[in-house]
């Protein structure tokens, strides 16, 4: 946590950003069943030091895996984001995309993939997605430690049991569409100074040749692609609304629900890579596809500007009606 913080601390000092702490509330939470288990403790042998890299590659992933390092062999993600660019305090935060206590709910059942899928391969759908990269193979020492460190941070959470503070918040729905424009004049006031006019953020020290980002990208080629999570308008507005600008929490967001639907449409109606291939996602079943998913097909006749910035209330009604249909259809009946 300390490491973290400081780091921040150091960069926003390096680029002469002003920068709010944290609220202590954010990390002590409800229970003490969001109790990070200690990195710091533990013993410094091979499964110790593997728990250390996978917090490094989550930290610092541009350093190791990113698209500029040394081995060519190593440039699996496509950009010079890190994990924890958006799973914040090395996937800790409540609300900020933590990747805590959720090893024993792997194998999993993917509607996105329309089958199981392992902690590697959820991994995976981040590096090919939301780093815009290629898959680690699941017997690279970079996945075994990620894979590790997942695991550690899961130390005492018994499998299944569902901890409060995943994902990046459930705001209600707005009842118009998400509106750019408007979102616009939030970006200029409140995110430009740090993520920059273009949406490039601020590259750490590019004339040093040292990799990574002060502030992240949040639309351009180096940004997450159109198939990632943030891709998507309502897990990009919760996450702006309980985390941003930093120093937010889920106890003391600072923008209004209504300015990070707006900020949030504003950020996805720029420019960024494209995946190919998002056509089969969900295939499986359409009706188990999000409603904000920005791209087609749909099991339902909203245009895709619908399914991206809202509202989202008409969509859901008739997807329940859709599938309130096929439930009481005759089975094999389409
Ligand atoms: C641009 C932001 C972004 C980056 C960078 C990113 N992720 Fe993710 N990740 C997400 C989002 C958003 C989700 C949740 C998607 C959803 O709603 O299903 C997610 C989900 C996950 C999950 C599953 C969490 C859960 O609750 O089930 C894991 C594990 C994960 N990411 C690991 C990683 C790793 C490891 C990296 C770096 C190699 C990474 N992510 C990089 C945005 C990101
Ligand atoms: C003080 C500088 C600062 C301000 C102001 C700020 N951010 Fe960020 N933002 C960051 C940093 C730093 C990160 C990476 C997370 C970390 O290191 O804790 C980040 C991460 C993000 C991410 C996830 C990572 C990515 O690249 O996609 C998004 C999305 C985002 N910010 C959007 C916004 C929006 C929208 C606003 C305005 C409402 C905003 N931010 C205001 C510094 C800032």
């Amino acid at each position: 946590m300390t490491l973290v913080r400081t780091r921040v601390a150091a960069l926003m000092v390096f680029s002469g950003l002003l920068f709010v702490p944290a609220a202590a509330g954010e990390t002590t939470g409800s229970s003490a069943i969001w109790s990070i288990p200690d990195i710091g403790a533990l013993p410094d042998d091979d499964h110790g030091r593997q728990v250390r890299f996978g917090r490094k590659l989550i930290i610092a992933t541009y350093a190791y895996i990113g698209p500029f390092v040394v081995d060519p062999t190593k440039r699996y993600a496509g950009n010079d984001l890190a994990c924890a660019n958006c799973h914040l305090k090395a996937g800790t935060k409540k609300f900020g995309l933590p990747i805590f206590g959720l090893y024993g709910d792997f194998p999993r059942y993917s509607a996105r993939l329309g089958e199981e899928i392992s902690i590697e391969d959820r991994i995976n759908s981040c590096m090919t997605r939301s780093m815009n990269g290629r898959s680690l193979p699941n017997d690279a020492p970079e996945m075994q430690a990620l894979v590790a460190y997942v695991k550690f941070l899961s130390s005492g959470v018994s499998p299944g049991e569902q901890l409060p503070g995943y994902g990046s918040g459930k705001m209600p729905d707005l009842d118009r569409a998400a509106d750019p424009a408007h979102g616009k004049q939030v970006y200029a006031r409140v995110c430009l100074a740090c993520h920059n006019s273009d949406g490039s953020g601020i590259a750490l020290r590019p004339e040093a040749m040292v990799l990574g980002y002060v502030v992240p990208p949040v639309w351009g080629n180096d940004s997450f692609n159109n198939g990632a999570g943030m891709a998507r308008i309502i897990t990009l507005a919760n996450f702006i609304h309980f985390n941003m600008p930093p120093g937010a929490g889920y106890l003391n967001p600072v923008l209004s629900p209504a300015e990070a639907w707006d900020v949030a449409a504003y950020v996805e109606s720029q420019a960024r890579p494209q995946k190919s291939g998002l056509d089969r996602d969900y295939c499986s079943d359409l009706l188990d596809k999000p409603v904000d998913a920005p791209y087609g097909p749909y099991a339902d006749r909203f245009t895709e500007e619908q399914h991206k910035y809202g509202p989202f209330g008409p969509i859901r009604a008739e997807i329940a009606r859709l599938r309130a249909a096929k439930d009481k259809a005759p089975s094999g009946a389409k």
